[in-house]
């Protein structure tokens, strides 16, 4: 089929990709000229598995980019808006640029097209591009406008994409139901596993994607809903880790006991030192915001935020209580970005936690896999240094925090990390490390809603 994507983010960016690796003729179109001059020669702004192979296969072939309206809806049967959504200073989404790619898109409406809304937009924006459409020219029997979110996680969003749980659909037109069903055959109908140059499955236990039918409204509920509630599940294993640190329990076999029910599944129960991302935060924001206008006070996700960022207070209560005072104190900082397996630092706790710890006086020495460039341009302060690996980050460091979970650390020889620090202080923000294993590596352990381990060296023998 003939697709236009208009806007060249995150999202429009590997929704392009994938649905060109799906067989599908894409153009994704953006207004920044020079951004797409920069991916028609295969440049990628964002750090994302399998995307440059993608882009590869496929540009100048099945996926092209052009920053011309015109070009991109000319060919297209099926239009998705794909622009940014972000915060305004009230918490809801600012919906101008939705807005305005509608009034461009109304004059291009000279046959049926089918407008997908794929940002992740509040419940009625459906309604609100059908009126600027209208209004602008377009013709009813010329365009149908549909929801189908997202639900890509950054690092695995090709894999997600190509493999999602189920694919949500809110429309109430037959026409394009029908389109989008066609649209996804190769996903629901197992075709794209088969193929030999397939990008690899996560798992092997993927069975063909689900459509699920809805409204229009009901579709980008699912969308906000969702991601509540998994900020809700964050919150509520960050809220029983601090209940675990009172009582000296253990919260990865509380989460790993309550996690084995089927109704509960294990999934986005890790504590740390909370959520962030350029989707949590602030889609809470926006559903909380368009709750209210809509007339419920949805005081639950005042307090799953609430706890989120109690989380980057309480690690830094850690760090105190382990190293006493912080003023001058050289702290290596492992992790930047605001999960593993990304570049990307909005929102990061990460980043709050060294702001704060620069604030009190601390001199940190930071390494991220992928982040560091991003950071460096908000963490500027005299007392901030990146290093160029993990080793060169610990040295002679009072304490080595971690703050993201890349993999990558848990491969590191930890006694070789210890033998480099002035004092073997680890605190763990994402529970990375095994405690044991850190104590046979001789560290003072500190983690998240599990006891402090001392080196194993230090302690007394049991009596038997
Ligand atoms: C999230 C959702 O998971 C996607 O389904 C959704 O499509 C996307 O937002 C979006 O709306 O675009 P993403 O922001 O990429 O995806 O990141 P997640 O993997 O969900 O992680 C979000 C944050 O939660 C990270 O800071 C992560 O470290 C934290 N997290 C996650 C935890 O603290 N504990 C967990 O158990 C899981």
């Amino acid at each position: 089929m003939q697709v236009a994507i208009i806007g060249s983010g995150y999202v429009g960016l590997v929704a392009a990709a994938c649905l060109a690796e799906m067989g599908h003729h894409v153009i994704c179109m953006d207004n920044d000229c020079e951004k797409i001059a920069r991916l028609q020669h295969g440049e990628i702004p964002i750090h994302e598995e399998f995307l440059e192979e993608l882009l590869e296969r496929h540009l100048g072939r099945r996926l092209n980019f052009s920053s011309s309206m015109e070009t991109a809806i000319r060919p297209a049967a099926i239009v998705f808006i794909a622009v940014g959504t972000p915060p305004a200073d009230d918490g809801a989404a600012d919906l101008s640029s939705v807005e305005a790619v509608a009034r461009e898109l109304a004059p291009h409406l000279n046959r049926y097209r089918l407008i997908v809304e794929k940002s992740t937009v509040p419940v009625f924006t459906g309604e609100r591009i059908r009126e600027v459409l209208l209004l602008n020219g377009a013709r009813p029997e010329n365009f149908d406008v549909a929801s189908n979110p997202e639900f890509l996680r950054e690092g695995t969003a090709v894999a997600d994409f190509l493999y999602p749980d189920r694919i949500v659909v809110g429309t109430s037109s037959e026409r394009a139901a029908k389109l989008l069903k066609e649209l996804y055959a190769p996903l629901t109908q197992h075709y794209y596993n088969a193929r030999k140059d397939a990008i690899p499955q996560p798992d092997n236990t993927h069975t063909p994607a689900r459509i699920i039918f809805t409204s229009v409204k009901s579709a980008e509920l699912i969308k906000h809903a969702s991601n509540a509630f998994l900020a809700t599940k964050i919150s509520f294993a960050n809220a029983v880790a601090n209940v675990c640190e009172c009582v000296g329990a253990d919260v990865s076999e509380v989460m790993l006991g309550i996690g084995a029910d089927s109704r509960i599944s294990p999934r986005f129960l890790a504590p740390g030192i909370g959520y962030g991302g350029s989707c949590f935060p602030k889609d809470l924001a926006a559903f909380r915001t368009l709750a209210a206008e809509c007339g419920y006070d949805f005081r639950l996700l005042d307090e799953v935020k609430r706890i989120n960022e109690a989380q980057r207070t309480r690690f830094i209560r850690k760090v105190r209580r382990a190293l006493w005072n912080l003023k001058n104190k050289r702290l290596a900082v492992w992790g930047l970005a605001f999960k593993g397996g990304t570049d990307d630092i909005r929102e990061s706790p990460a980043v709050a936690v060294c702001a704060s710890l620069l604030a009190e006086g601390c001199r940190l020495v930071a390494y991220d896999p992928a982040a560091m460039p991003r950071a460096a341009e908000v963490l500027v302060h005299p007392a901030m240094e990146f290093a160029d690996s993990p080793l060169a980050a610990v040295k002679d460091a009072d304490a080595l925090l971690v703050l993201t979970d890349w993999e990558e650390f848990t491969a590191l020889d930890m006694k070789e990390v210890a033998s480099f620090m002035r004092y073997p202080i680890l605190i763990d923000g994402r529970n990375l490390f095994d405690p044991e294993e850190a104590s046979s590596a001789g560290f003072y352990y500190c983690s998240i809603g599990r006891s402090d381990v001392q080196p194993a060296l230090c302690q007394f023998p049991q009596a038997s």
